[in-house]
């Protein structure tokens, strides 16, 4: 997979292109206000104005004056502010930029860096099926001494961190199925994560997986001339595990439907299924190029592709999941449960502090709250609370949904434990939620064979990012594709959480 971007540098010269950021106070303030005016430029968020003779871009960053609201994310987004400047020079062959100015009160490191990372991430372009650009053109970003001044060497290094595990969800999701399905995978990840000594790197084949039991997995790769694997990773702190947290994250390869096979205009995009794997190993791969000192971070991901052939698992058969909980299915297109029951089981067995899922688990989710939130439901008030908090500080759209228990009957089986579609009509996104806790709460499971010593519930929330995960331009990044959403709250909550 191959891929263009701005880097961030350190270093710039004369000939670099000024970017500067007018909020309404300092545009009131600018010697040539008056011809901006004329150009219909006054500061405003979005607004962006390029001046050839000064070298310099003018963008603005005073947001609308506050209505009555109560959505906390209808505020200034400094992210979306850096993709907005890169796309203003997206067709012009500037190859060095300076943010060389910000208003006063935007003189911090959160909206420098969130800028900047914006700014990367907005100029981030696939380029493995396209004419690859002319070899040595570099293009970088880098700051004035002034705009340097709000950041310390940390957050460089998070921003570096950060850019990198983006850029990883993203050309993993973006990826065909061709390029990425679950035998190319392993290879891909092996050149991903090559020397990092702070990781320990497990794989269980399709075999080891029909051999440990874990039929939920098995059963919906098995059609696929490309068998299912597991994949584990685990993050080692510098210092002693305090805390274990397990990101987990649904890994299809490609969603067909299997036989309840998608009608064409569905099918389209499902490459994007594995875009929670995508998010949680864009964290992961984040994190591992930061100093966490007491959290053990384990990415649990069971790739699979979920396809129609003579050896399809089908509606009516019903699956023994790792757990032991029985499964009934009622619809092959409701693949992703299957194999999250199988991968959410196999995370409790490391007994972490804390369960994230992330999942493009449901179309409800999208009729429900559309493509720009991602539900975020859990077990857990307060973890779930404050796990919400970190996706309103970065400004990733996430909407707290409660799971009522009053629904979860009618997940229950007459021939198994579980249906994998309920009998409910609507918000399949809150019974899908349900139905993984199912596989959280130990107490649940009959699998013997597990030989738990003590059966236990575990904190957990889970993000259904189908509409989130991979859609048309109206993201921050104006970019039609693989979003990268997510990867700085949770990177955010996990570095906020490691030293307590
Ligand atoms: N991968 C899809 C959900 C999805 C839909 C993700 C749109 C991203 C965008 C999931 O496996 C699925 O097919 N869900 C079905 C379930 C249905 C059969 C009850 C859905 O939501 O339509
Ligand atoms: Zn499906
Ligand atoms: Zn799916």
């Amino acid at each position: 997979m191959q891929a263009t971007q701005f880097e961030f540098s350190t270093t710039s010269t004369d000939s670099a292109l000024n970017i500067v950021l007018l909020d309404k106070k300092s545009f009131k303030k600018h010697s040539n206000k008056d011809t901006l005016a004329q150009l219909g430029f006054e500061g405003n968020f979005k607004q962006t104005l390029l001046i050839p003779s000064e070298n310099t871009l003018l963008v603005g960053c005073e947001f609308k004056e506050k209505v009555m609201t109560s959505d906390p994310y209808y505020q200034l987004n400094s992210y979306e502010l850096g993709a907005t400047a890169y796309h203003a020079l997206a067709s012009t062959k500037v190859s060095e930029v300076l943010l060389s100015s910000v208003p006063a009160s935007f003189h911090n490191a959160d909206f420098v860096s969130d800028f900047v990372l914006g700014f990367l991430q907005g100029s981030l372009k696939i380029t493995t099926f396209t004419k690859p650009p002319k070899k040595d053109t570099k293009r970088t970003l880098s700051l004035s001494p002034e705009v340097a001044d709000t950041l310390s060497g940390g957050y460089i290094h998070i921003i570096n961190a950060l850019n990198s595990g983006i850029n990883l969800n993203r050309q993993l999701v973006d990826a065909t199925p061709f390029e990425l399905n679950p035998d190319t995978v392993v290879d891909i990840l092996e050149q991903v994560f090559v020397d990092q000594d702070n990781l320990e790197k497990n794989y269980y084949s399709y075999n080891q997986l029909l051999e440990i039991g874990a039929e939920g997995i098995t059963a919906v790769g098995r059609a696929s001339e490309h068998k299912p694997v597991l994949v584990h990773y685990i993050l080692k702190p510098s210092k002693k595990v305090k805390r274990k947290i397990a990101l987990v994250g649904k890994g299809l390869t490609y969603d067909s439907g299997g036989l309840d096979i998608k009608i064409s205009g569905h099918m389209k995009t499902m490459k994007c299924d594995m875009g929670g794997a995508g998010l949680m190993v864009g964290v992961f791969k984040t994190l591992s190029h930061l100093d966490l000192e007491h959290t053990e971070v384990h990415w649990i991901t069971a790739f699979a592709e979920n396809m129609v052939g003579g050896d399809a698992y089908k509606p009516d058969d019903i699956l023994t999941t790792l757990s032991g909980q029985t499964v009934e299915v009622v619809n092959t297109d409701a693949e992703g449960r299957l194999t999250l029951s199988d991968a959410l089981t196999f995370a409790t067995m490391e007994n972490p502090d804390y369960i994230i899922d992330a999942a493009t688990l449901t179309g409800a989710c999208i009729f429900a709250l559309t493509d720009h939130y991602t539900a975020l439901m859990g077990n857990d008030d307060e973890f779930a609370r404050s796990l919400l908090s970190s996706f309103e500080t970065n400004q990733e759209r996430a909407q707290y949904v409660a799971m009522p228990e009053i629904l979860r009957e009618t997940l229950k089986g007459d021939l198994s434990d579980l249906k994998n579609l309920p009998d409910a009509k609507g918000a399949g996104h809150v019974t899908a939620g349900l139905y993984l806790s199912h596989f959280i709460n130990q107490n649940n499971f009959r699998n013997e064979a597990l030989d738990l010593d003590e059966k236990k519930e575990y904190r957990w929330v889970h993000l259904d990012i189908a509409g989130t995960s991979y859609n048309k331009k109206h993201n921050e990044l104006g970019y039609n594709g693989a979003t990268g959403h997510g990867v700085r709250s949770l990177t955010h909550w996990i570095l906020t959480n490691d030293n307590s």
